[in-house]
């Protein structure tokens, strides 16, 4: 039972890896900037050649990790991590945070968030995305939607 369900999220992980991967190449010419929320090692923004000319931002709260990891690695990466912790993320330090990393608050911006809504609540959720969506000029989304208790809900009947 344990090893079908690994397998089965190994699955989903790259399913919605290629379903991200495809909407970014099929509607690339309908955003200018791209603005990751939680990266992690997600390489599939330095992997598309329709990206190369566009910046590319992630907001997460293991960005000195992830630096880390791709320096010991020998790695780099044209993914711009500002290091944030979306509970902690607030209005009035927003707007400053995101000019001085870099963001421009113009241009056509797509949010991508895979495979870490479930870290925070409904209403985080929703709180964080009408912050960015304030700030930055957005185009769209594009997410999988998972909250927090739905995720930790089924993983608990698994294990016992
Ligand atoms: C499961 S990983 C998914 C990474 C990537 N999107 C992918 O699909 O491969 C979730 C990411 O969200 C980040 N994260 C979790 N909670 C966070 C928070 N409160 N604020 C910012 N980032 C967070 C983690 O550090 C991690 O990099």
């Amino acid at each position: 039972m344990i090893g079908k369900q690994k397998v089965c999220f190994t699955r989903n992980v790259i399913t919605r890896n290629n379903y991200f991967k495809k909407n970014l190449q099929k509607y690339h010419t309908y955003f200018d900037q791209v603005l990751v929320l939680g990266v992690g090692l997600d390489t599939k923004f330095d992997e598309l050649d329709i990206l190369v000319d566009k910046p590319i931002f992630a907001l997460d709260i293991q960005g000195e990790h992830i630096r880390d990891i791709y320096q010991k690695a020998g790695l780099t990466s044209q993914v711009h991590i500002i290091d944030a912790d979306f509970n902690q993320i607030e209005q009035e330090a927003i707007q400053d945070t995101f000019i001085k990393e870099g963001l421009d608050i113009q241009l056509r911006t797509i949010l991508v968030w895979e495979g870490g809504t479930f870290y925070l609540t409904p209403a985080d959720i929703f709180s964080l995305l009408s912050l960015v969506n304030k700030t930055l000029n957005v185009v769209g989304l594009w997410e999988i939607f998972l909250t927090k208790s739905s995720f930790q809900m089924k993983r608990t009947r698994i294990i016992k």
